[in-house]
């Protein structure tokens, strides 16, 4: 059997770190490592054979992109799995919210995934397979105050992916949807910034992400165990591969609340929603 090419955004920390070195270890795979700044991936050198290559890419950055895709088809023939993981989150409320930054978010964790997914898919169709793993939240359900921006971003990842899903079914290319609930990466530390607070009235909010903060890397979710849940999920389930995967406690109960919520309501006015429809 030839080996499997996995193709990995923001492999320096977190999440991206833990999958590249599950994969790193793995027979039968190859590893496209990429991050801004590739000097962070030394962590993979004492497992490659040939087999991983590292590339330097900012998902914001469409040359490097284009780059990083050619050079894993040069090296490798093709990419089998796109994990599209990189991203960074933002704390404020949504008026004190600053509009670059959010911006800047959203040209990461949305047009980021687009433009990487983009590259990708002419690959994936030539070869009638492959597997598109798009980073979610469970905050692309479920949404929390001072984090309205970074909901926004996920639950425009969440809607690209369900329609993309739909789209490529029939070439081959199945979408898997990650929905992590806190996990000890770098998100809520670095990875995020806070908005300036400036308005009395939202003092509350500003209690709530201090203390937030102060819970970086103190989170329930092990990214490692996430990273083996990913490659066992795509590796060993592909036949029954779900289209949403909620992974941490907290993301399971608060999915299968928030949609049992919804349908208690949809149910109770389905008979007023299909009024709308008669003359
Ligand atoms: N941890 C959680 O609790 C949690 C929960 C739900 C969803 N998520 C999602 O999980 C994904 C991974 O985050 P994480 O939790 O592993 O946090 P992390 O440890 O902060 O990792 C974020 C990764 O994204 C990279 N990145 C940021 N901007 C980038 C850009 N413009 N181009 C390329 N790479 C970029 C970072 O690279 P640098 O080192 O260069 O900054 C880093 O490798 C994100 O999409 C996040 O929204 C996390």
């Amino acid at each position: 059997m030839s080996n499997k090419t996995w193709f990995v955004t923001g492999t320096s920390t977190g999440f991206g770190h833990s999958l590249a070195q599950r994969l790193a270890q793995q027979e039968g795979v190859n590893l496209v490592a990429t991050a801004r700044h590739t000097d962070q991936l030394d962590y993979l050198d004492q497992y490659d054979h040939g087999q991983i290559l590292k590339q330097t890419l900012d998902v914001t950055n469409r040359s490097q992109i284009d780059d990083a895709v050619k050079a894993a088809n040069d090296k490798f023939g093709g990419i089998d799995v796109l994990v599209n993981n990189a991203g960074l989150g933002y704390f404020g409320t949504f008026e004190e919210s600053n509009r670059d930054d959010v911006e800047y978010m959203f040209n990461v964790n949305v047009w980021g995934l687009v433009d990487m997914t983009r590259a990708v898919l002419p690959t994936m169709r030539k070869q009638k397979s492959g597997t598109i793993v798009n980073f979610s939240s469970i905050g692309g359900l479920y949404s929390f105050p001072t984090l309205s921006f970074y909901h926004g971003t996920k639950y425009a990842v969440e809607g690209i992916s369900e329609s993309l899903a739909k789209e490529v079914k029939d070439l081959g290319i199945k979408v898997l949807i990650i929905e992590p609930s806190g996990f000890r990466t770098d998100w809520a530390g670095r990875s995020s910034k806070k908005a300036l607070p400036t308005i009395d009235d939202y003092q509350q909010f500003t209690d709530f992400i201090e203390a937030n903060a102060k819970g970086a890397h103190h989170e329930a979710g092990d990214p490692d165990k996430a990273a083996q849940i990913i490659f066992d999920q795509v590796t060993n389930h592909a036949a029954d591969l779900p289209l949403r995967l909620p992974l941490g406690k907290f993301s399971s109960d608060t999915a299968i609340e928030k949609y049992k919520q919804n349908l208690a309501e949809f149910e109770r006015l389905h008979d007023l929603s299909a009024s709308a429809d008669q003359k």
